[in-house]
């Protein structure tokens, strides 16, 4: 690709992220516009100073015709005092402005976030997710404004003082100038050189938000199996590579700085050269000479740190690019055009011919055939990974199928809204959930709107009622993040007595196989015998009282159901999957009476 098309994609890529920005700035355009209004005064007030030196020099030092020169220092003074309250005007817009933008920017990112499907989810880590939609929103608007605002700043500043500076001396000024030109030129191929580092530090950065999740969310893991410096050494690599990083970023802007600085210097040295000259044969006075040197060192200072403004300006380019990106993923599983509200009515749930694949070429579920009718008990039973808990996802859409279709009552589930669909079904996952709040709080997501004496019953029909007497604050105890401070059988309870609440016709419930002591188990098993009543369930089975009183038992294994019917049926089967497994995991429970 030619170096002139590719400037031209990226200017325009640039442009198109830019225009799309604007829906965020137009709710606060007016103080948007203020606040790069008021870098004209800021800028230009420079100018003062330095124009202020002439009168001062040639009045004063050289003619001593004003003996009491008050009003310039006094003009100083006041002028300086003006910027500063300005800056400070200033800044407090750009913060105000800049968190406004990104916090807008955020809300879009957060709600796109929580459409996307579960496999979006499996293939991100936590980190990557933090970084990309919360810091990276961050770095582009903050820095941004403020980068911009130092930008305008500087270049009304040196409008001003370059007036001062021809103001003065015009064949002094277009020496400064010329030298100005040579300066500014290396600036313009920095943006290729930050990008590819760019790009490897947003790796890393997610990592270390990733390695801080993961020790904070396995701790105990960590402890138990003395991870302690394994996970040193791994957040040591993670540390060496944002290091080199840094470092790598420094030495390819960090030269810009300097290298201008010597170059300012060669223009500040030749003026004092040539301005010598021009004294000396009188064609400008000591006055001129001493307010042009004023006006071209306070030129070269910002253009020194032009610089670091400018990859400061690059890297809030590439996070605006990055955040767009992602604003412009789609999730893969949403509503159709003209998708329809599911009825709370309906009699039959079938699997027709299901294919599918969580990675291409690489099938887990393989021809699915199954028929649920309404109020029906369903058990899934089969070898550890053989895709019970797939086929139960794919009813909610979790994951979309890759042929065949699941219906309910002849419509495919993808014609459903997603949101009715999924208002139909409650799900106890086999790791449940819990936010951060009382328990009050975990069940009653199950139904906002739910009444007391609804509570109540949820409570009750999860055998929570005791349990909660016991605590200090009764249902508004708070148990932590992901419910820490719960057991294993209370936790489920309580994600139980949330889908109680929820009263959907259709219940998943993926049992835990974390064995429970006797007590605890019989007490989760009575709480999900209630949660089952009158319910069309789909239950994966690990407990021998819902295998047998299940309707249908499904065996899935590797992919596919080897055998179908009620427990009766299954036994009847010599050397069949069924008898085989029951034979080796649940006649010695039964033995012991289980
Ligand atoms: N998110 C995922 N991405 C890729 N592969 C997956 C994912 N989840 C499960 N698998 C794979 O799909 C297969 C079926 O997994 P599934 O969780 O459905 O098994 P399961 O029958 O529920 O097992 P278990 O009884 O151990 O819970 C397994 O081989 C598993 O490795
Ligand atoms: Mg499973």
């Amino acid at each position: 690709m030619s170096a002139g098309l590719k400037e031209k994609i990226v200017t325009s890529r640039i442009y198109r992220n830019y225009s799309r920005m604007w829906p965020y700035v137009k709710p606060v355009w007016f103080r948007a516009l203020c606040s790069m209004l008021i870098c004209i005064p800021i800028g230009s007030l420079d100018a003062v100073i330095a124009l202020a030196l002439k009168p001062y020099m040639d009045l004063v030092m050289v003619e001593k015709s004003i003996s009491s020169p008050w009003y310039i220092p006094i003009a100083i003074v006041a002028f300086t005092s003006l910027q500063g309250g300005l800056k400070y005007i200033s800044a407090y817009l750009t913060t105000w402005v800049g968190n406004k933008i990104s916090n807008g920017l955020k809300r879009d990112l957060f709600k796109k976030l929580l459409t996307f499907e579960t496999a979006f989810y499996d293939k991100r880590n936590s980190g990557d997710v933090v970084f990309q939609f919360n810091n990276m929103a961050e770095g582009a608007c903050s820095g941004l404004l403020s980068n911009i605002s130092i930008f305008l700043q500087r270049i009304f500043s040196s409008v001003s003082l370059i007036f001062v500076l021809f103001y003065n001396s015009w064949q002094l000024a277009i020496l400064a100038t010329v030298v100005l030109g040579c300066a500014l030129a290396p600036v313009a191929k920095l943006r290729e050189k930050i990008k590819a580092v760019f790009d490897k530090s947003v790796i890393v950065d997610s990592a270390i938000i990733t390695e801080y999740n993961e020790v904070f969310a396995g701790n105990k893991t960590v402890t138990s199996y003395n991870l302690a410096k394994k996970e040193i050494a791994k957040f040591n690599n993670i540390l060496d590579s944002i290091f080199k990083l840094r470092i790598k970023i420094t030495q390819r802007t960090q030269w810009l700085s300097p290298m201008m600085h010597v170059i300012v210097s060669i223009g500040i040295a030749g003026a004092i050269w040539y301005g010598s000259h021009l004294i000396m044969t009188t064609q400008i006075t000591p006055g001129n000479f001493v307010s042009f040197i004023t006006a071209l060192i306070m030129l070269y200072t910002p253009i020194k740190s032009l610089g670091n403004n400018f990859s400061a300006v690059q890297l809030s380019f590439f996070m605006i690019e990055g955040v767009f990106d992602n604003l412009e993923l789609e999730p893969k599983i949403k509503d159709k055009e003209n998708a329809i509200i599911m009825p709370s009515e309906y009699n039959c749930i079938k699997y027709n011919n299901v294919y599918f694949e969580y990675n291409p070429g690489v099938p887990v579920l393989k021809n699915i055939e199954l028929v649920i009718n309404k109020g029906k008990t369903v058990a899934f039973v089969g070898n550890s990974g053989g895709g019970k808990t797939t086929t139960v996802n794919l009813l909610p859409r979790f994951y979309d199928i890759n042929s065949g279709s699941i219906t309910i009552d002849d419509v495919d589930i993808r014609d459903f809204t997603l949101e009715s669909l999924r208002q139909n079904i409650a799900v106890v996952f086999q790791d449940n959930f819990l936010f951060t709040g009382s328990i009050r709080d975990n069940i009653m997501l199950g139904k906002e709107d739910a009444t007391c004496e609804e509570f109540e019953k949820a409570l009750q029909m999860a055998y929570l009622n005791e349990f909660v007497q016991t605590l200090p604050n009764g249902v508004d105890t708070v148990i932590g993040e992901r419910g820490i401070l719960l057991s294993g059988g209370q936790k489920q309870r309580v994600a139980i007595a949330r889908a109680f609440l929820k009263n959907a016709p259709i219940i998943i419930l993926d049992e835990a196989t974390s064995a429970l002591d006797n007590k605890a188990e019989a007490i989760v098993q009575k709480a999900i015998d209630n949660l089952m009543k009158d319910k069309t369930v789909l239950v994966i089975a690990h407990r021998l009282s819902t295998i047998r009183n299940a309707d249908i038992i499904v065996v899935i294994n590797e992919g596919q159901i080897v055998e179908k019917g009620s427990h009766e049926e299954l036994m009847q089967i010599e050397n069949g999957a069924y008898r085989t497994l029951y034979d080796m995991q649940f006649k010695r429970q039964e033995g012991v009476g289980v």
